[in-house]
C-alpha cells in the first residue's frame, strides 16, 4: 500500500531519514518506533508530501507521491503530531472544514461530526474556540479529523500523547474500528504498550533509517537467550543448576535464596520441560513465572541503548 524506496531526506545538515526503503501493506497497522528526533515525523511527512524526499521516492497506492501528490494527498488523513490551528476556529468548525477539504459530503459529514464528538465526549466543548481548549483535547480533535474523514490510509504521529487513560482506550477502539472498516494505519508513538498493542507490525527507526521491521512477537522472540523462567522451589537445592545447564537453550542458571533463575531460548516452549528436569532431581516446585521480552527490550536493543 505504502512502499518508501531508499527515502533520503535531507535538512540542510542533517539526515533526518536515511536512505529508508520499507513496504507497509494494505490493511495493516504499522507502528512506527524510534527514539526522539529518530525520523519518524519527517518519513510520515514525505508520504504526505509535505516534504519532497531528497531522494529517494513514496510510492501510495500505486502513486508516486512526487510526480502525483494530489491523487496521494486525496488517499491520506493525517493526525499531526503538533497541530497548528487558526486560533479563532471552534473545534466544530475545524472539523467541518477538514470534512469539507477532504471531501466528506455534507449529509454525512455533520452526522460523523456528531458521532465523533460525542465518543470524545467533546459535545459541551464543541463551540469553543481552539485557543480556549487544553492541550489533551486539542489532540482529541486533531485525532478527531481523522475519524470524520475515514481516509484510505490513516496516519497518527503520536495520537495518545496527552491523553487520559480512557480517552486512550477510546482512540485505540476507535483506530481499531478503522482498520477494521479497510484503512492502512501509521501509527509513530514513542508508548511502547500502544505499540505492542495495536501494531501488527512494527517498524523501528534509529538516527534516521529503518533498523528493523517485523511482527512484535516475533520481534521479542528475535531477542534470544532473553527469557527468564523463575522457579520457587520449597527450598534451595544447589546441585539443580548444573542439572537445569545440561539443556542445550539454557545459558545461565542459579539460584537466588530458594528460586531458580532460569535465563534460556525458547523459554515458552521449554517450560512443561524444565519444570520435569527439577522435579526429577527433587526441586519442589511451588511457583513459576516466565518472563519474557517485552517491546520495550526490543526497542532498547535495536535502538543500541542497552546491551544485552
Ligand atoms: N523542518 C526541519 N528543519 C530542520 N531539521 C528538522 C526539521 N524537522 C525535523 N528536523 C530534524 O530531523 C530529525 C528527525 O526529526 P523528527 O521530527 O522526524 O523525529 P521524530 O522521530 O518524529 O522525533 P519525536 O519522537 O521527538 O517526535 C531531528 O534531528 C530534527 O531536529
Ligand atoms: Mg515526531
Amino acid at each position: 500500500m505504502i512502499e518508501f524506496k531508499d527515502v533520503t531526506k535531507r535538512f540542510k545538515t542533517v539526515d533526518a531519514v536515511r536512505g529508508v526503503t520499507c513496504e507497509i501493506r494494505d490493511r495493516e497497522i504499522f507502528g512506527l518506533l524510534g527514539p526522539n528526533g529518530a525520523g519518524k515525523t519527517t518519513l510520515i511527512m514525505t508520504m504526505a508530501t509535505v516534504y519532497n524526499p531528497t531522494k529517494g521516492e513514496v510510492v501510495v497506492d500505486g502513486h508516486s507521491a512526487s510526480t502525483e501528490p494530489d491523487k496521494v494527498k486525496s488517499l491520506i488523513g493525517i493526525s499531526f503530531q503538533d497541530p497548528k490551528y487558526d486560533r479563532i476556529l471552534s473545534a466544530r468548525e475545524i472539523l467541518q472544514r477538514h470534512g469539507k477539504v477532504t471531501g466528506v459530503e455534507k449529509g454525512v459529514r455533520e452526522k460523523r461530526i456528531d458521532e465523533v464528538l460525542a465518543k470524545f465526549g467533546l459535545t459541551g466543548e464543541a463551540k469553543k474556540r481552539t485557543w480556549m481548549l487544553s492541550g489533551g483535547t486539542k489532540k482529541k480533535i486533531e485525532n478527531a479529523k481523522v475519524f470524520v474523514q475515514r481516509p484510505k490510509i490513516a496516519v497518527f504521529d503520536e495520537p495518545t500523547a496527552y491523553l487520559d487513560v480512557p480517552s486512550r482506550l477510546m482512540v485505540w477502539d476507535m483506530i481499531d474500528e478503522l482498520r477494521n472498516e479497510g484503512t492502512t494505519v501509521v501509527l509513530a508513538t514513542n508508548m511502547m504498550d500502544e505499540a505492542d498493542r495495536m501494531s501488527d507490525r512494527v517498524g523501528i527507526m534509529n538516527k534516521g533509517e529503518m533498523v528493523q521491521v517485523g511482527d512484535p512477537g516475533k520481534l521479542k522472540g528475535s531477542l534470544r537467550g532473553r527469557d527468564v523462567i523463575e522457579m520457587k522451589l520449597e527450598a534451595s537445592v544447589p546441585e539443580l543448576v548444573g542439572e537445569v545447564s545440561k539443556v542445550e537453550e539454557v545459558k545461565d542458571a542459579r539460584f537466588e535464596g530458594d528460586v531458580l533463575k532460569i535465563v534460556l531460548s525458547s523459554g515458552r516452549v521449554l517450560l512443561p520441560y524444565m519444570i520435569n528436569v527439577v522435579t526429577a532431581k527433587g526441586g519442589k516446585v511451588q511457583t513459576v513465572n516466565l518472563k519474557e521480552p517485552s517491546l520495550e527490550d526490543v526497542f532498547l536493543h535495536y535502538t543500541g541503548m542497552k546491551l544485552m
